[in-house]
């Protein structure tokens, strides 16, 4: 690869380096192209535009590789777990014994949601979507700690750690904690000797306010999905986050606002859409045929397909589908809608539009099939997305706060109306 390009616009020549990543991949630095020639790059969408330089995690779209840290997410999944990953994507490296202890350790021992907290989440009305009850309850978190959001980068920096355990261990107490309330039920008291994702469940589900035992394969299943979404590099929600934080703003800010972007049905949101999709199949009693005919018309999207940098199998999709079945039989149950998914996938891998624009299954397709089994009601699908993802969303926040670099500002090309005169009300 040449280490540098030139750009020729009529006489003038703009000479720019080449920036080459430790996989291979390059871009064009066009951090002086403005200065030299007075004009901006435009990327609408951003789908060709580099926003930073990240040593989180590493996708190549076309041969459908994920890694978090370097390591293979296959590896991750079958090995792994999803606090021991986290600390992998938030700290550089897997943890020692020791180091993977203490983390636990300052996880469950985050303590109970302060009250505040609870308010917050009970003052929302009881049909309140989940998702605006997290951003808010993640921002009342944050003020609970006055210590740890004082906006100044090094001095947030300083109790990182004291953080990022606080809103790992909350983020799952917000989400059951209004479950509950809206299910006109009480809360369950958080139990710091269960592991996370049992704490989570029976703080969801048990019948009893002291929490009961929640299956291993229920916990497996759901520490899987966590562990699935924990980073997935410049997408929507992180890029948010990342915005938020290079303004300088703490990361319980940072968080809230990468929650609101994780909620739209093009991004986290689509684990949702599929349910929804899914279950009007089933209920028409097509096959999924006319839904296909629909979404090669441009009347609808097949949900669940295509990926904005995967041009290939999502590899997280593929771990999901083969743990659909294990899970359903841990669990006892069956779902229909498991049948008319991969019938679905089946059709669409083998028709030319499909094919054409390299839409193959991503994330969502599966992951939402195994959440209605364990239970989990539809619109807090992408909370989960949510808890899974936070911490990536930590992991970028830090990255940033350690590079120290500048505020995030992107250009536009301005189509607006040219200068004009004000007129009078009177006169219009
Ligand atoms: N069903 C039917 N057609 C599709 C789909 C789909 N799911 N996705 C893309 N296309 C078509 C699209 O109509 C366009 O066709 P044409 O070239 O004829 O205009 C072409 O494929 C390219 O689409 P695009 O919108 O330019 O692609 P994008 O990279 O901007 O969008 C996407 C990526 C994920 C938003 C899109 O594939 C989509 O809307 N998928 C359904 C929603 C979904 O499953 N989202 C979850 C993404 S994975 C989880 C996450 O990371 O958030």
């Amino acid at each position: 690869m040449e280490d540098s390009a030139t750009i020729r616009i009529g006489n003038d020549n703009y000479d720019l380096s080449i920036i080459t990543g430790t996989e291979d991949e390059s871009g064009i630095d066009v951090r002086s192209f403005r200065k030299q020639s007075g004009l901006i790059t435009f990327d609408d969408g951003y789908g060709n535009t580099g926003s930073c330089e990240s040593k989180v995690t590493f996708i190549d779209g076309d041969k459908g590789i994920l890694r978090y840290r370097g390591y293979p997410i296959e590896e991750l999944a079958e090995k792994s777990t999803f606090l021991e990953s986290a600390y992998l994507v938030i700290y550089g490296e897997l943890p020692s014994h020791d180091q993977l202890q203490a983390f636990r350790h300052r996880v469950s021992a985050a303590g109970v949601l302060p009250e505040s907290v609870a308010s917050v989440i009970e003052a929302f009305p009881q049909d309140a979507h989940p998702m605006a009850v997290l951003s808010a309850g993640i921002h009342a978190l944050g003020t609970c700690h006055p210590d740890k959001i004082s906006n100044d980068r090094v001095k947030d920096l300083a109790v990182f750690d004291e953080s990022a355990a606080i809103i790992i261990s909350a983020i799952r107490k917000i989400a059951a904690r209004h479950h509950r309330f809206r299910m006109g039920l009480a809360p369950v008291k958080s139990n710091p000797e269960k592991t996370y994702c049992e704490n989570f469940l029976s703080m969801m589900f048990s019948k009893t306010d002291n929490g009961e035992a929640v299956p291993p394969a229920v916990s497996k299943a759901l520490d899987l999905i966590f562990l699935l979404h924990a980073d997935h590099e410049q997408n929507c929600s992180t890029s948010t986050g990342r915005m938020i934080a290079s303004g300088g703003a703490n990361p319980f800010a940072s968080l809230a606002g990468a929650v609101c972007a994780l909620w739209g049905p093009l991004h986290g949101g689509a684990n949702m859409a599929v349910i929804k999709m899914l279950d009007e199949i089933h209920e028409s009693g097509d096959d999924g045929s006319r839904f296909i005919l629909a979404a090669k018309e441009g009347k609808t999207r097949l949900m669940g397909f295509g990926h904005r940098v995967y041009r290939n199998y999502d590899p997280r999709a593929k771990i999901l589908k083969g743990a659909c079945d294990s899970a359903l039989e841990a669990l006892g149950v069956s779902s229909p809608i498991l049948d008319i998914a991969r019938h679905l996938e089946e059709v669409a891998l083998q028709d030319e539009y499909f094919i054409k624009r390299k839409l193959y299954p991503n994330v969502d397709f599966y992951s939402g099939i195994i959440l209605q089994a364990l239970g989990f009601p539809t619109d807090m699908f992408t909370v989960l997305f949510a808890i899974g993802r936070a911490p990536g969303w930590l992991a970028h926040w830090k990255e940033i706060a350690e590079s120290g670099g500048k505020i995030h500002r992107p250009r536009q090309i301005y189509q607006g109306a040219t200068e004009r005169v004000y007129l009078p009300l009177e006169e219009r």
